[in-house]
């Protein structure tokens, strides 16, 4: 979590890192700030809630420095609050820090730097790292360039847990020095001019060139001058790697919201990712059918709403490739003894990239020897950059936190992987894979249907958006979907939603229900229809409202058995989730909205989660 932007150039850096800012929002906003150096002076503006108030509190102060860091903050120690905020000094007011990530021994680091009267003014980890860094610049005087760095160098060695960091220090001022270690950081390569950031929408609208730097990389940069070390401080080559993503076109279109823009995106960003799968299916995930053909385990890691898709990915792995398969949560798995059988293909499933509970579990998969395939929607993440072979969902950036197009973009690249494990391993014929295959490019036409129901999922939502608990149900394929469904409500109404396996409501939450609730079943009509209508009889039993999520053979069935539906396209009963969650998602959506909560950027959450 938290956004970090650093400038060296020629002009005012400061309006250029409020951009940067701004673009990196999603990781964070609950407080920012940001440091800019002129010759001998640092000037620090810091200010609590979004980037926009901190732009105009940085306008009130006329910052001329050409060389910058700045911090947006999602908090982790400390409340958010001004001196809480980043960029962190030491003593002096000499050298300032931002940092992404958790020190892990701050307090042990903190009780030193106190017993050798270091004074603190906030409560977080990162201060510590300004106040050792004082330690080891305050009498410096000369060699000031190489002597910043080895302090950087030697501080670092003593941290546990996670950082991205970027210093500033007086003495050198045109200079910003930065390093990594298990979140992610990124140099940005401009004409006279060079960038920092956590990943390239903090620079990308004025450079497309990019350095990707690895864990205990140590970078120096200058408007005309870049350095990498090592941790001994040797000079390392790096790669410019040049982008072909020009500034995309990240606005609002014309949405209210960039969630309802996104939600309406997915008629094309499904079919750029099957298109991108259908170009050579053999070859779009990078592994060989040689490479699948003895695969005899699968796990899917992933979190939030990616780790949904990979429970939906499930259903369909066990059932075209009869291969046992797991879904997991990333923070599951990293910390607990897990059977690791030989011949398990590990699949994670990440939008960013860069969330740390799943590049933790990736770590564990690669040390158990398991081949590893990434699905992710940002180039060169870190998960990317560390699986054997990734596949790039085409999505275009995702911007509201709320996941969406991400989700379905997920769900068809990891149905087309399920499809070409099946064939490797020789469990369906080369029809059925064509079959399938054929099913899937379909999609988009019935997915423009989905979203085009927006009127009627809004109608729907007036009637019950007062309503404080939200119950969602569903079975097979479509019980993943009742948790992203639920996920959905919760991430932007703040309203208690619950998803379940409809079969399991009588062993429990039904006691939840009470007169008026609204019960949202997802049921096509498919072999677990009449199931789905046990379901929705127990629900109304008890007084609650039943609505369903079907399509039109599953309408025709329900003959008026339920309070209200929304009618989807009819499609293959495994391809229903690609409809029945832009239903969900819209229904969320259209929630919010009534609530008049802040859809795009919930409160509490982040998009990216690079702690654990
Ligand atoms: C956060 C976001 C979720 C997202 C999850 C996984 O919790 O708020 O919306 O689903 O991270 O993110 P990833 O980038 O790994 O898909």
């Amino acid at each position: 979590m938290c956004g970090i932007v650093g400038y060296a150039g020629e002009k005012s850096s400061a309006p250029i890192l409020i951009k940067g800012l701004k673009a990196l929002e999603y990781r964070g906003y609950d407080s920012a700030g940001l440091a800019t150096v002129e010759q001998d002076n640092i000037e620090i503006v810091k200010s609590v809630g979004k980037v926009a108030v901190l732009e105009e509190e940085t306008l009130k102060h006329n910052l001329k420095g050409i060389t910058g860091i700045a911090h947006t903050r999602w908090a982790t120690h400390g409340k958010p609050t001004t001196l809480n905020s980043h960029p962190h000094s030491d003593c002096t007011g000499d050298i300032v820090v931002v940092h992404n990530g958790i020190i892990e021994n701050y307090k042990t680091l903190k009780e030193d730097l106190l017993s050798r009267n270091h004074k603190f003014i906030s409560d977080t980890d990162t201060e510590v790292i300004a106040h050792l860094l004082e330690e080891k610049l305050n009498n410096v005087n000369d060699n000031l360039e190489d002597n910043f760095l080895k302090a950087v160098v030697e501080v670092t060695s003593i941290l546990e847990g996670s950082y991205a960091l970027g210093v500033l220090w007086k003495k050198v001022p045109n200079t910003i020095i930065g390093t990594r270690v298990k979140s992610p950081l990124v140099c940005g390569v401009g004409e006279n001019e060079n960038f920092l950031g956590s990943d390239i929408s903090a620079f990308i609208e004025f450079t497309n060139k990019a350095i990707y730097l690895n864990d205990e990389d140590f970078i120096v940069i200058k408007k005309d001058e870049i350095k990498i070390y090592d941790k001994l401080l040797h000079e390392k080559y790096f790669n410019v790697i040049e982008l072909d993503i020009n500034a995309e076109n990240s606005g609002k279109n014309g949405y209210e919201h960039y969630m309802l823009k996104e939600i309406n995106e997915q008629p094309f960003t499904v079919r750029s990712t099957i298109e991108e799968v259908l170009k050579d299916i053999n070859h779009a995930f990078g592994i060989t059918k040689e490479e699948l053909k003895n695969i005899k385990n699968i796990m899917m890691i992933g979190c939030g709403t990616a780790y949904h898709a990979t429970m939906v990915a499930k259903y369909w792995i066990e059932e075209f490739c009869n291969i046992p398969c797991q879904a997991e949560y990333a923070s599951e798995y990293k910390y607990r003894q897990v059977a690791m059988p030989d011949e398990t293909l590990a699949i994670f499933v990440s939008q960013s990239g860069e969330t740390a509970d799943t590049v933790a579990a990736l770590e564990k998969a690669r040390a158990a020897g398991f081949k590893t395939v990434s699905i992710c929607n940002v180039f060169a993440s870190t998960l990317a950059r560390m699986s054997d072979y990734t596949f790039y969902t085409k999505c275009g950036s995702e911007i509201s936190v709320a996941s969406t197009k991400a989700f379905t973009a997920q769900l068809a690249a990891l149905f087309s992987l399920a499809v070409l494990i099946a064939d490797a391993v020789g469990n369906i014929s080369s029809d059925k894979k064509d079959e399938l295959l054929n099913e899937l490019a379909k999609l988009p036409v019935a997915i423009e249907a989905a979203v085009a129901q927006d009127k009627n999922i809004t109608k729907l939502a007036e009637k019950y958006y007062k309503q404080s608990t939200f119950v969602f149900l569903g079975r097979n394929v479509n019980y993943p979907i009742a948790l992203e469904g639920a996920l959905k409500l919760k991430e932007i109404t703040y309203l208690q939603a619950e998803g379940f396996p409809a079969g399991e409501i009588k062993h429990g939450p039904i006691a939840l229900l009470n007169a008026e609730m609204p019960v949202i079943s997802i049921m096509p009509g498919d072999k677990l229809f009449d199931k789905m209508v046990n379901a929705c009889e127990e629900v109304m039993a008890r007084g609650a409202k039943s609505i369903a999520i079907t399509d039109e053979k599953g309408f025709k069935l329900l003959e008026g058995r339920v309070e209200e539906a929304v009618i989807l396209p009819n499609v293959e009963e495994y391809l229903f989730p690609f409809l029945s969650v832009i239903a969900l998602q819209i229904f969320a959506y259209r929630i919010a909205k009534l609530n008049n909560r802040e859809i795009d950027q919930p409160r509490n959450l982040a998009k990216s989660v690079t702690v654990e």
